[in-house]
């Protein structure tokens, strides 16, 4: 199988352009499932409730879904992307799964990062997997990787690969993936935006360094800062598979969740 992502500056409040930018970028390119950054055709940093409501989309009627969902189908890849979901006058902020037959699974952003509370409503949907040419796929977005639950959740519904858009300004994150895919044994694509975003309630720069993870906690690919890139690397599901860490150590058969009570 293989995974990657696509490392971008997307144009905030443009999502034509930036469908157009995804499209000719990713025309052509030999993948099962590219992940792309959180808000991915919106940009990131709203000034209000009001903005984003103007350039949310409701999926049924979305030309960014549309879009997609043909470049899937021309190419017979999947794709894992951010977007800003507008549905029943509620404001998400949603990774969808898109392939060749359309929109198959959308994910809301269970923990919301700083202002984002201001304009999102948080996220409402559960933590499931879904199969991708014989590939179980979790989906998490950008800051849901300080909640060390929320992979362990997705592997222990047998996730082999962690899915995760997103737009990091805090530099944490990367390093703590490497974590995330070792203790559960997975594989993980975060794919972070690169670019500066001012807009009036100030200045936001997004810090790239996408990577792609092994169930070893082994970065296998990886972007600087400030690159545009579409990265691709083959993964062997069997790895992820395997939960042992040595011979008489399971990370899912040893765990004591009786001991574990405070934390649900
Ligand atoms: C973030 O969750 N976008 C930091």
């Amino acid at each position: 199988m293989r995974v990657g992502y696509y490392q971008y500056h997307p144009e905030f409040g443009a999502p034509k352009r930036n469908l157009e930018k995804v499209e000719d970028s990713l025309a052509g390119v030999d993948a099962d499932i590219i992940v792309l950054p959180e808000l991915a055709f919106t940009g990131y940093f709203f000034e209000d409730r009001d903005e984003l409501q103007e350039l949310a989309e409701d999926v049924s009627e979305s030309p960014t879904v549309h879009g997609l969902s043909r470049l899937c189908k021309n190419n017979t890849f999947y794709l894992v992307v951010g977007f800003a979901e507008r549905c029943k006058g509620r404001l998400y902020n949603t990774a969808l799964v898109i392939g060749p037959s359309g929109l198959l699974h959308r994910y809301r952003k269970l923990h919301l990062f700083n202002t984002e509370k201001e304009y999102f409503d948080p996220g409402d949907t559960p933590l499931n997997t879904l199969e991708i040419r014989g590939a179980k796929v979790g989906v998490m977005i950008c800051f849901d990787w300080v909640f060390p639950e929320v992979a362990r959740t997705l592997a222990l519904r047998g996730a082999d690969l962690l899915c995760h858009p997103s737009n990091l300004v805090l530099t944490y994150c990367q390093k703590t993936m490497l974590t995330r895919s070792l203790e559960n044994s997975v594989y993980s694509v975060t794919a972070n935006r690169t670019g500066k975003e001012t807009r009036p309630r100030g200045e936001l720069l997004f810090t790239g360094q996408s990577q792609i993870v092994g169930p070893k906690g082994e970065v296998i690919a990886s972007s600087n800062s400030d690159e545009e890139a579409v990265v691709l690397c083959d993964i062997d599901l069997s790895d992820a598979r395997n939960k042992l860490i040595t011979e008489n150590n399971n990370l899912f058969a040893d765990r004591r969740p009786e001991f574990y009570d405070s934390i649900v």
